[in-house]
């Protein structure tokens, strides 16, 4: 494994970060494709044993148990210093007011929500899972470096919204000496490249990180157009997101791969990290081959040509996924 500063920070993190969104009591939240704790743990172990110290997750996935899962496998599978630990608040966590979004009252809230489900004093990424347009930025930036300070959280991020919203937070913060983003977690991948307009871009100049979220297109990239798997039957979300014009980057993905005599995941992750701003892929996986195919691709050299290829079919798609 490779590791790499997150960021402008002194952070080490994994360049595969694991979603932690594929683990959760199935019954419980919005996805019912998840993997329960029997079937979660093995592959959080795999994770650690592969190297990678970087574990994404947030306190709506499944209700709160993603969080739950993860903490308890952690603690048994291993040492707290030697891991990157990232949870995310904004979703509606319970029905009425104050049951979601960034308020100083649902952060305080939910920070220790999570801890106490994670089983740990601090999380080492506390990220704002969407822009609230409801609060004043000004009473979450101030909330967030509160959260900082009381020693909850190492480093905050943020997750998708418009470059000028998450540029507004961070002028926001330095007006104020209160807690910047170092990191920006973004739907990139082959199939949705929309960030290199404005976020990407932003991101570099500022010294963010990026932590692409579905970096496989929730698994588009890794097979034929047609084929559907238990997931993406039911993966209500990512059923939105990639129209048909997408079918020809997934062929590019397909020749290359078969050239290179590798999966096509590998592709799909290596372009991805080929670019310069990305940090970590935020990689989800529900087998252990998966995971296998994460780590390879680190070490997976893409020529320019081989990119080039990848790159020429990409059609714009509208904003989405924030
Ligand atoms: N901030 C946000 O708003 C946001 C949004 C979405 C996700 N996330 C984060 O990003 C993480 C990853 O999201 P994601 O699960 O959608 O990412 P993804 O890596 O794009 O998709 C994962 C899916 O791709 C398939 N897959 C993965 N590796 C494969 C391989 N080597 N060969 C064949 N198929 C493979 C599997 O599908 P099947 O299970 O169907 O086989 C797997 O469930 C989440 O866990 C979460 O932490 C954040």
């Amino acid at each position: 494994m490779q590791y790499v500063k997150l960021g402008s920070t002194g952070l080490d993190v994994s360049r595969i970060c694991l979603g932690c969104m594929t683990y959760g009591v199935p019954g419980r939240g919005n996805h019912e494709w998840t993997l329960d704790e029997e079937a979660s743990r093995p592959l959080i172990r795999q994770a650690l044993e592969a190297g990678i110290n970087f574990f994404d997750t947030a306190n709506v996935y499944s209700d709160g148990t993603s969080e739950e899962i993860v903490g308890r496998a952690l603690r048994d599978f291993a040492r707290r210093d030697e891991i990157v630990l990232a949870t995310k608040v904004h979703g509606r966590m319970r029905p009425g007011p104050n049951g979601a979004g960034l308020s100083r009252r649902a952060i305080m809230t939910e920070i220790d929500n999570s801890l106490r489900r994670l089983g740990t004093d601090h999380v080492d990424l506390y990220q704002i899972h969407r822009w609230d347009p409801h609060t004043p930025v000004e009473e979450t930036m101030e909330a967030l470096h509160d959260v900082v300070k009381a020693g909850k959280a190492r480093y905050i991020g943020a997750s998708s919204m418009y470059a000028w919203q998450f540029s507004k937070a961070q002028y926001t913060a330095r007006l104020n000496g209160w807690t910047r983003f170092v990191s920006m977690q973004n739907h990139y991948n082959l199939l949705y490249r929309e960030e290199e307009r404005e976020m990407l871009p932003l991101c570099a100049d500022q010294g963010v990180g990026v932590l692409p979220w579905s970096p496989l297109a929730r698994g588009r990239l890794t097979r034929d157009w047609d084929t559907a798997t238990g997931r993406s039957a039911t993966d209500a979300f990512g059923s939105t997101l990639y129209p048909e014009g997408d079918r020809a980057v997934v062929e590019a993905v397909t020749r290359i791969a078969a050239e290179r005599r590798v999966p096509r995941a590998q592709v799909a992750l290596a372009w991805l990290l080929h670019q310069d701003t990305v940090t970590s892929p935020i990689v989800g996986a529900s087998r252990a081959g998966h995971l296998e195919d994460a780590v390879a691709a680190v070490e997976l050299r893409l020529s320019e040509k081989e990119i080039e290829e990848l790159e020429r079919p990409y059609e714009p798609h509208p904003v989405s996924g924030h």
